[in-house]
């Protein structure tokens, strides 16, 4: 089997904090078989928002989004594995709540576009950039996971 083992960068926003949801979006990561090597809890300032967003500059929900997301405490997470990438956007779900398939934290846990609970890097570009951003030049934790050898072969 050919393992594509990369990085992302995925964010528990400010609702997902709020709600008390922590433990649920990191409990399906870490059961996916994921591994967190990053973490940081902050309130991250508005300019480091807005640059995170700035794809979304000239939309209308850019101002909306970028205020809420510096409004509170979010959980900026580093987290590594086979596609890495695809399997966090996959276990996100769709980004409007009402598309997103049962079985994913949008699908199963969120109502509306505006609170979407959590950010996933959407390609191994915007991980790398992402992780730049959030985390500098960090280093991360180096562990084994004791279910490692059963998840890749
Ligand atoms: O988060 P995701 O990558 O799935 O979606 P996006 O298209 O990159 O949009 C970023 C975030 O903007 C979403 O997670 C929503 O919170 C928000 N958004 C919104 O409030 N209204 C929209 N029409 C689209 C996105
Ligand atoms: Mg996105």
């Amino acid at each position: 089997m050919v393992i594509f083992m990369e990085r992302t960068y995925s964010m528990i926003k400010p609702d997902g904090v709020a709600r008390g949801l922590m433990g649920e979006i990191l409990g399906r990561i870490e059961k996916r078989g994921l591994k967190i090597i990053g973490m940081k809890f902050t309130v991250l300032e508005k300019a480091k928002v807005e640059e995170h967003y700035a794809e979304h500059s000239a939309k209308a929900f850019y101002a909306g989004l970028v205020e809420f997301v510096a409004s509170g405490p979010s959980l900026s997470l580093v987290i590594e594995g086979n596609d890495s990438v695809k399997i966090m956007r996959a276990i996100s779900g769709e980004t409007d709540p009402a598309d997103a398939a049962i079985g994913t934290v949008r699908g199963d846990i969120a109502l509306a576009m505006d609170r979407t609970l959590v950010h996933t890097s959407h390609s191994l570009e915007a991980a790398e950039r992402e992780i730049k951003l959030h985390f500098g030049g960090a280093a991360f934790m180096v562990y084994k996971r004791c279910d490692e050898d059963f998840l890749y072969e």
